[in-house]
């Protein structure tokens, strides 16, 4: 829940933030010289960790200094510290932030709910960071990993490199380029099935810890309780609240980032969600979130409706979809931007397809879709962080999206209540039962260094 105490610090950090002079990129950074190359640490150097860190180690810039990891077999530690044997190994990723100094950048690819407590750290040590999505775990720490960025003027990325893919970006200029008009509601899906556990009890019991994880540590500032194999470490733990964000979460910041890019949305006002009633300690298997948000330069209306649908084989109702001709198979997951003059269907992870007027054509050899080329998403945090060029999904863009995906996981918990948000207080004024959801508590000595 929200301690009180963090509420009242928190208020007090949005105002004294406020004003802060932002201090520029480098000036926290270790004093380099001429020929050092910049210097990261990895923090979760398996699974999704393991691109995160030869995506950005691809840049001859960097020199791979650290690797962390609580789980030291072959897939997990064992695979980086072979590729990279000068970097030093770490199992406690606090130990490797208390002795640190040779260090310039952290990448965070470690399940959710540790997002926050180690990314606050490295900032609050100035370290330049990478994050993996969603950003953090609750509403509050995200707003916090934004403020840490600002205040202390490090260079940030979120890991939705589907951004930077071509697909993404050609999508996002084709709103701005106004070739579907003024957006009028957009409908975003999920429709997979994943293999993670979702909508069960926990399972009695408890499965000896394998020699080479260290279970402790990889609960970190979550309560203790029985390993279970395949339960939760690795992958697993996306089903339980305590540690991941469900399927929203895990999908949210890839899906609705072009949604966010190209409206150039803020904070929602308002949101409701139609779901199952949520068991105690996992996420539910299926979920609608109808969020309302402020019009923009790029909407139709002075409010515009964003709607969220996930379960096996979700697709948004079809009639609500103009323009696109119904023997047109939607993809098993994106999003919809319907337009005044066309829709846009942005496939997860395709290129776009336009569809204009009533004959819904529009993807002919006289498309008005312009590609845009991909960048790297990787590279350009590394690049970013000396200062060439800047990121896409620095805290200050990933931060709020990612404040948004969570509220959908808020508004889960109480399906049925419209929840009214104000973004600048972090108040959900009608619903005082839903803040206690904006936040959480932490294992007594694991608590993270707030701003
Ligand atoms: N951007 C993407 O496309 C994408 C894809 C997959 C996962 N992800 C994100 O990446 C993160 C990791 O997901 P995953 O599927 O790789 O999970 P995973 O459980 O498979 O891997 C996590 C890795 O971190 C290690 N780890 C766990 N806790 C640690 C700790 N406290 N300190 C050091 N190491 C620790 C684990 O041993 C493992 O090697 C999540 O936030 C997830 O949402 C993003």
């Amino acid at each position: 829940m929200l301690h009180q105490s963090n509420r009242r610090e928190f208020v007090r950090n949005i105002v004294s933030t406020g004003s802060a002079i932002a201090l520029s990129a480098l000036s926290y950074s270790r004093v380099q010289g001429a020929n050092d190359r910049f210097r990261i640490a990895s923090i979760g150097t398996g699974g999704k960790g393991w691109s995160d860190l030869t995506g950005v180690a691809a840049s001859p810039s960097v020199e791979v200094a650290a690797l962390c990891n609580i789980d030291h077999s072959a897939e997990h530690l064992g695979r980086a510290a072979e590729t990279y044997p000068s970097a030093k190994r770490m199992t406690d990723w606090r130990k490797l932030l208390d002795d640190s100094n040779d260090i310039d950048a952290v990448i965070v690819s470690t399940p959710d709910f540790m997002h926050a407590p180690i990314a606050l750290a490295a900032m609050h040590l100035r370290k330049h960071v990478f994050c993996q999505k969603p950003l953090t775990h609750t509403v509050f720490e995200a707003r916090q990993m934004n403020l840490a960025a600002r205040s202390f003027g490090l260079v940030t990325q979120m890991g939705n490199q589907i951004q930077s893919h071509t697909a993404y970006r050609t999508a996002v200029k084709a709103v701005h380029d106004g070739v579907i008009g003024q957006v009028i509601e957009v409908h975003s899906w999920q429709g997979g099935s994943p293999s993670w556990p979702r909508h069960i009890d926990r399972p009695v019991g408890a499965d000896p810890v394998p020699d080479h994880v260290d279970w402790d540590l990889w609960q970190g500032v979550a309560d203790r309780r029985p390993y279970k194999k395949d339960l939760y470490h690795a992958f697993s733990w996306r089903g339980w609240q305590a540690y991941g964000t469900g399927q929203l979460g895990d999908f949210g910041c890839h899906i609705l980032d072009p949604v966010f890019k190209s409206l150039e949305l803020t904070a929602p006002t308002q949101l409701v969600a139609e779901a199952p009633p949520i068991k105690a300690e996992t996420w539910t298997d299926r979920a609608t979130i109808r969020y309302r948000f402020p019009g923009t330069t790029r909407t139709a209306g002075s409010t515009i409706d964003v709607t969220w649908y996930d379960a096996v084989g979700a697709r948004p109702p079809r009639e609500r979809l103009s323009h696109i001709p119904s023997d047109y198979e939607l993809p098993n997951a994106g999003s919809v931007l319907v337009g005044e003059k066309g829709s846009l269907v942005i496939p997860h992870v395709a290129m776009p397809r336009l569809f204009l007027g009533d004959s819904g054509t529009g993807n002919g050899s006289d498309s008005p879709l312009t590609i845009v080329d991909g960048v790297d998403h990787y590279v350009q945090w590394a690049d970013a962080c000396r200062g060439v060029d800047q990121t896409t999904s620095s805290f200050d863009y990933s931060g709020p999206l990612t404040e948004t995906v969570l509220l959908g996981t808020v508004a889960i918990r109480m399906p049925g209540e419209t929840l009214q948000w104000d973004s600048d207080s972090m108040r959900i004024s009608n619903a005082p039962a839903a803040e206690a959801y904006l936040s959480k508590s932490y294992r007594d000595g694991w608590e993270p260094t707030w701003v």
